[in-house]
């Protein structure tokens, strides 16, 4: 399967790789998605973050199992108004994480409505995982961790409280997901993008068996 993305930023900026995966972050207006990428990719926290306008992308190189991952974040846009665009990026991603804020519960709440129209919409192996984010703010606490943690385990999905701020469990966060991905799945035909997808550029030369 050759993924495309259109995106220049996307590009391998001449590193090589062994497998390229896809990923999205996805909820909520101002629970923190763009902050966590920013801590993940460039270890960095910003204060006065701006609001995504559309959707942003973001590449990070990983190491996971003796394997090289080139992963393309998708960085969407929590406002309102963006909502109907959500499902155009849905597709090819082998992951996605959905985040809510610790301190606002209407934030978790649609979190599980976004889960569940990842599962009924996007690739059927995709991997999702639940961040509560924004853990330093334990004091304005809405979201108990059992709530979200039941809810997980009751859907399949994984559970971990992050915080971009402090940079706690974000890397772990993306650890995780990185070994959660399904193996180069047999089922996986062309035109129908999911799991990892091998490189077909670069110097690597594709490899039997998947990563994880
Ligand atoms: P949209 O792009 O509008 O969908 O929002 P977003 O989910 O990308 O949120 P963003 O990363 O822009 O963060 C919103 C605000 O929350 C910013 O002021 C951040 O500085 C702040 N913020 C993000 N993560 C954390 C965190 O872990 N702790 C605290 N205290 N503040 C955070
Ligand atoms: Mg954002």
């Amino acid at each position: 399967t050759l993924c495309l993305f259109v995106s220049p930023s996307m590009e391998g900026g001449g590193q090589t790789y062994d497998h390229l995966f896809k990923l999205l972050i996805i909820g909520d207006s101002g629970v923190g998605k763009s902050s966590i990428l920013l801590r993940f990719c460039d270890d960095e926290f910003n204060d006065k973050q701006a609001s995504t306008i559309g959707v942003d992308f973001k590449t990070k190189f990983m190491q996971a199992r003796g394997k090289k991952l080139k992963c393309a974040l998708w960085d969407t846009a929590g406002q309102e108004r963006y909502h109907s665009l959500a499902p155009m990026y849905y597709r090819g991603a082998a992951a996605a994480i959905v985040v809510y804020d610790i301190t606002n519960r209407d934030t978790f709440q649609r979190a599980k409505q976004w889960v569940k129209e990842l599962q009924r919409q996007g690739n059927p192996n995709i991997v999702i995982a639940l961040a509560g984010n924004k853990s330093d703010l334990s004091s304005k606490r809405k979201v108990e961790p059992e709530d979200a943690e039941t809810y997980s385990n009751d859907n399949g999905i994984f559970f971990m409280e992050t915080s971009a701020k402090t940079a706690t469990n974000v890397n772990e966060l993306f650890v995780a997901i990185a070994r959660k991905l399904p193996k180069n799945t047999p089922q996986q035909r062309p035109g129908q993008p999911g799991g990892i997808v091998l490189a077909q550029n670069d110097a690597a030369s594709p490899k039997k068996g998947g990563c994880c």
